[in-house]
């Protein structure tokens, strides 16, 4: 088969995105361009996304944005074998803008429409970046979803763990609404946490070493530790800085409990693989502690860790473009009818955290 050139939009949040994608399944793929549109300045005064004004910003600037992407390349829509985009889940005001642009863009050039699910995009990455085969055991950490999943195929998602409440992500950015600290929070509680000592105050880590009353223990919990930081912030004489690096040590032993579990989960359901891969996606991903800790569990458990760079970790539309191509490389392409879904649970069965991205409030 020749190689693919697909263009990929990304409007499901806060960030405004098209690029232009080439190669073929496994990956590598080559990244001919990849231009993202914070619009995190515009939602800051709010602590959190605002919908209305995500909406109308991606459909003030994405034209734009599209024709940087494919002039970045050096291509024109004629050169493209597919379009493709963010269909969900997400903001979807948002999700609306980036797909209709895509079947307009489709349709005029006579292209096929590929639909891709946004958290595919991020669980897809590291095919793009590294070619990592499958299956592959995937730790999808953002602000809209926390979840464990085993990947086997661009479609194909057994779901392990999600959060029975926040998301990683949204953790963090509540933590830093609470103690002051700008949106987005992760990484400023990141920095933060850099100056401070992560001992001096007690969180709980919820769920730590036993399984949920259902049984799994896959799943995540933060609401207890939020709750927790909100209880930490009547203190009087409170620091910042420790209080940043005390919830962010409680995050990391709560994911490195539940993925250290999965990984076990894991070697049962593939059990000839020697070394799997454990991949590391979401906004979340970009944190260095976190990816410290989660790489010396890889090395414990024997696993080969690869965390995609930052940014391609967080939102962006090379991740959609490449989602595409691999579907599209698999056979599938999408009818024009198709709608923009504000839930779409990557396994299909519904369980795990649905969530869209956060909303301010
Ligand atoms: O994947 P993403 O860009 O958007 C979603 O689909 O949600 O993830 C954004 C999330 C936000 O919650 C942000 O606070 C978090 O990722 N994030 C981080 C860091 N950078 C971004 N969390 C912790 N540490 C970071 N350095
Ligand atoms: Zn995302």
């Amino acid at each position: 088969m020749n190689t693919l050139t697909i263009l990929g939009i990304e409007t499901s949040c806060d960030e405004t995105a098209a690029a232009v994608v080439r190669g073929l399944p496994p990956g590598p793929g080559e990244i001919l361009s990849n231009i993202v549109f914070s619009q995190a300045h515009a939602h800051a005064p709010y602590g959190g996304v605002v919908p209305e004004i995500a909406s109308r910003a991606h459909l003030e600037i994405l034209d734009g944005i599209v024709e940087r992407a494919l002039a970045e390349a050096q291509l024109s829509l004629s050169d493209i074998d597919a379009v493709a985009a963010t269909a969900g889940p997400g903001l979807i005001g948002g999700v609306m803008v980036g797909l209709t642009t895509a079947k307009a863009l489709a349709l005029g050039a006579g292209k096929p429409l590929v639909a891709v699910n946004h958290l595919a995009g991020h669980a897809l990455t590291a095919r793009l970046t590294d070619g990592v085969i499958f299956p592959f055991l995937l730790l999808l950490v953002s602000g809209g979803h926390c979840q464990l999943l085993a990947v086997s195929g661009p479609d194909e998602f057994r779901l392990y763990g999600g959060t029975l409440d926040d998301a990683a992500g949204e953790a963090f950015d509540k933590t830093a609404k609470l103690l002051g600290l700008p949106y987005p929070g992760g990484p400023n509680v990141e920095a933060r946490a850099l100056l401070g000592n992560a001992k001096r105050y007690a969180l709980p880590r919820p769920l730590l070493g036993r399984p949920t009353s259902e049984g799994h223990d896959m799943d995540f919990s933060f609401s207890g530790l939020k709750t927790a930081v909100r209880q930490l912030k009547e203190t009087a004489s409170l620091n910042v800085d420790d209080a940043c690096a005390s919830f962010q040590a409680a995050v990391i032993d709560i994911l490195c409990d539940r993925v250290a579990n999965a990984c076990v989960r894991f070697r049962k359901d593939f059990p000839k693989l020697e070394t799997p891969a454990l991949v590391i996606a979401g906004g979340v991903a970009a944190n260095r502690a976190i990816g410290t800790a989660l790489r010396e569990l890889a090395r414990r458990q024997n696993f080969a860790i690869r965390i995609p760079p930052v940014r391609l970790c967080t939102d962006n539309a090379a991740m959609i473009a490449w989602a595409g191509l691999e579907r599209f490389a698999a056979g599938a392409a999408d009818p024009f009818a198709i709608g923009p879904r504000a839930r779409w649970p990557l396994d299909g069965s519904g369980r795990g955290d649905g969530d869209q991205a956060q909303q301010a409030g």
